[in-house]
């Protein structure tokens, strides 16, 4: 009998408001992107699946990467998503087998539209459905706050970037026309239509490269958990605006912004169920204003980005994700042609798994 193959499919996202928000216990409307990152994954011959290797190939960088489950060790790049989806898989119970794995996807890397979470994700679905006897209604892969927390401890633990549930969560539960209401304080996700009226929303690539182990992201996270200790509070969800007057520069600003962002979200869900697009236009705009003044996680390539996608008829603009480079989503009226550097996006499926 042939060796089973299996395909794991993992979206990108972009967020339409509600920005370093997930690791503040805050509130975020991501939706799944159409583009994402695929592993096919084959258990290995039987000589190598004993040994536990596991061979991996990046397809668009052509390059490889051969480990033991066991003794994974550590590594830069894609390899370090893959050693830690194997490692974190491993600690959470999943017996693996030895595999081939190859890895492809249309989501630029480092863009800002979570091409990371999107190669950790596909790699665990992927995995997940190599381990022998597995019950498909149990562990992680049945649970997808489960596997988004499993997720993130392979991007916190193998990469050092300390990064929140968003990208994960938007991944794995993304669906096609909805974007998500997700509350990071209970981890509620809900599903909410996406009706634009016609109007689109695009990406726009800054052309600048960032990774959020050695970026500001970090210490973005540490000043809000600064501001936390300081108000004696557990997260900035517990915070009132009154309260934050008495904490020092940069501290008030960051808080500031974690508070009036998550307002933001609320705005927007009220924009979009009365049909109000320019109202959502407007709140992107606060949004990036805030991003860019108080949370200063802006560039003057991402200002540059979203100068010209103003420029070329955007009613609003914001960078999203960690900010420090990566990409502006811009949101277009009915009857405004996107600029030629924008791809539009559209909310698709979520991560799925199917045979061969
Ligand atoms: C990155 C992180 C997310 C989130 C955003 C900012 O995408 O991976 O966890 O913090 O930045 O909203």
């Amino acid at each position: 009998m042939p060796a089973r193959r299996v395909t794991a499919f993992a979206p990108g996202r972009v967020n339409v408001i509600g920005e370093h928000t997930d690791y503040n216990e805050g509130l975020a409307l991501p939706f799944a992107i159409e583009q994402g990152v695929t592993v096919v994954a084959v258990p290995a011959g039987a000589e190598d699946a004993a040994s536990g290797r596991i061979e991996a190939r990046a397809l668009d960088l052509g390059e490889r990467d051969s480990f033991l489950l066991g003794e994974p060790g550590r590594a830069e790049g894609w390899r370090a998503f893959v050693r830690g989806a194997t490692a974190e898989l491993g600690a959470a119970g999943q017996t693996l087998p030895g595999a081939r794995l190859e890895i492809g996807g249309d989501v630029p890397r480092g863009g800002g539209l979570s091409s990371s979470a999107a190669l950790t994700v596909a790699l665990c679905l992927a995995l997940l459905e190599l381990v022998p006897g597995r019950a498909p209604q149990e562990g992680p892969g049945a649970d997808p706050i489960a596997l988004a927390r499993l997720c993130s401890r392979v991007e916190n633990e193998w990469t050092g970037a300390h990064t929140g549930l968003l990208d994960q969560l938007a991944s794995i539960c993304g669906a096609r026309d909805t974007a998500l209401l997700i509350d990071f304080q209970s981890l509620q996700v809900e599903r909410v239509p996406l009706e634009l009226e016609g109007w689109r929303f695009a990406v726009a690539d800054s052309g600048e490269r960032h990774s959020h182990a050695s970026s500001g992201y970090n210490e973005r996270r540490e000043e809000c958990a600064a501001a936390c200790r300081r108000l004696g509070i557990a997260s900035l969800r517990e915070a009132r605006e009154d309260q934050l007057d008495g904490l020092p520069e940069p501290l008030r600003s960051r808080a500031r912004h974690v508070l009036r962002e998550n307002a933001r979200v609320l705005v927007a869900m009220s924009a979009l169920r009365e049909r109000d697009m320019p109202a959502l236009a407007k709140l992107l705009d606060e949004s990036h204003a805030s991003l860019r003044d108080l949370y200063e996680v802006s560039t003057p390539a991402v200002e540059a980005t979203v100068a010209r996608l103003r420029a070329a008829g955007a009613a609003g603009a914001r960078l999203i994700g960690g900010g420090f480079g990566g990409s502006v989503l811009g949101f277009f009226a009915p009857g405004t042609a996107l600029p030629a550097e924008a791809i539009c996006v559209v909310p698709g499926p979520g991560a799925h798994v199917r045979d061969g």
